[in-house]
């Protein structure tokens, strides 16, 4: 098996080469011109990454815009599969991420070698796979899926053919309630959606009786049951811009309250809480490797930058294009700074 590569580059500068005084801001726009890159960013990236980027989106908006850009050079503000898929989709494009270690839970609890042995043992089974997962396991799949457009891709699936879907038992098992399909769960989880307590939501809930719940469908279905909206985080942001509610509470990464502030400030957004009662629980460390700093060596060095043997490459390519055409159309995409 060859894997991803995320290419170091030789003689890299290094952050310990970046003069205290550096508007990084000002030096990652002259490299975006230089370089005629495009920033994509996911809503779980700190606000000043956000806010430099020329889209930010959830899995499914920023898949398409990696697909569509005519940009030479692609800097992935997310983590590293998020990278990956950039590649899968645009190969002639140099695609960089900030840091090579941003992976995902999801990913790591799925292996190639036992997702094999997984379809192996259901062979009857159409393998329905989240995109939170390596290239590997992308390739091993019949047709990818985002929190956004599973459910209309679900229900488009022959009725009588089981679905087999990994890596997030939480969504898989939110997706069997809805479809009322047969399906089987790879047992992985998001580190992140896994630490709110139901305890705490409900105590949280008594004390703002009028505040709505917004829920990732990555939460286990104890938090899910106390949702007023379930979605994906471009969905959670629009239900929260367009309900007449002014309080709410954000059962997700709390970094897309960012947007949520910049659409409706008049709004209030309480981050939902975890065990200790806390709400500072849910931040991706993966995500929160990303820094303004690391955004701009990785368009000064074109590096880490990630090369996908072209086998590979064009066998995760297929049930991620499957996806792209079984999905609804383009919404509007709300945060579009470009
Ligand atoms: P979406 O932005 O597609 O909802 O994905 C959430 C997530 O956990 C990404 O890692
Ligand atoms: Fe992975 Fe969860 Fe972080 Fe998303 S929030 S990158 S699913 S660990």
């Amino acid at each position: 098996m060859v894997d991803t590569l995320v290419l170091p580059a030789a003689g890299a500068l290094t952050e310990r080469d970046i003069a205290p005084d550096l508007d990084l801001v000002a030096e990652i726009d002259r490299l975006r011109r230089e370089k005629n890159a495009v920033i994509l960013a996911h809503y779980y990236q700190d606000g000043e990454i956000q806010d430099l980027a020329d889209f930010v989106g959830d899995s499914l908006d920023l898949s398409r815009k990696a697909a569509a850009t005519t940009a030479d050079m692609i800097v992935f503000c997310g983590v590293r599969f998020m990278g990956e898929v950039a590649k899968i989709v645009s190969p002639t494009k140099t695609v960089v991420i900030p840091d090579a270690e941003a992976g995902c839970s999801l990913e790591d609890s799925c292996q190639p070698n036992a997702f094999r042995h997984f379809r192996r043992r259901h062979p009857d089974h159409v393998a329905v796979t989240y995109i939170n997962c390596s290239a590997e396991v992308k390739a091993l799949s019949d047709v990818i899926v985002t929190s956004s457009n599973a459910e209309t891709i679900i229900r488009q699936l022959p009725a009588d053919r089981p679905i087999l879907f990994a890596p997030d038992r939480h969504l898989g098992a939110y997706l069997a309630r809805k479809t009322g399909r047969d399906m089987t769960l790879w047992p992985g989880t998001c580190i992140v959606h896994e630490t709110f307590s139901e305890r705490e939501l409900i105590k949280l809930k008594t004390r703002h009786p009028n505040a709505k719940v917004a829920a990732h469908p990555e939460c286990p279905e104890a938090i899910l049951n106390h949702a007023d909206h379930v979605g994906s985080t471009r969905a959670i942001l629009e239900f929260v811009t367009a309900s007449p509610a002014e309080e709410f509470i954000i059962a997700t990464e709390p970094h897309i309250i960012h947007q949520m502030e910049k659409a409706v400030p008049h709004k209030r957004f309480m981050r939902a809480p975890g065990a200790d009662g806390s709400c500072d629980c849910a931040n991706c460390p993966f995500m929160a490797k990303n820094t303004l700093e690391k955004v701009y060596l990785c368009m000064m060095n074109a590096a880490p930058r990630i090369e996908i043997p072209e086998d590979l490459r064009v066998r995760a390519w297929q049930p991620l294009q499957r996806m792209l055409d079984m999905s609804a159309p383009i919404p509007v995409a709300r945060n579009a700074a470009e």
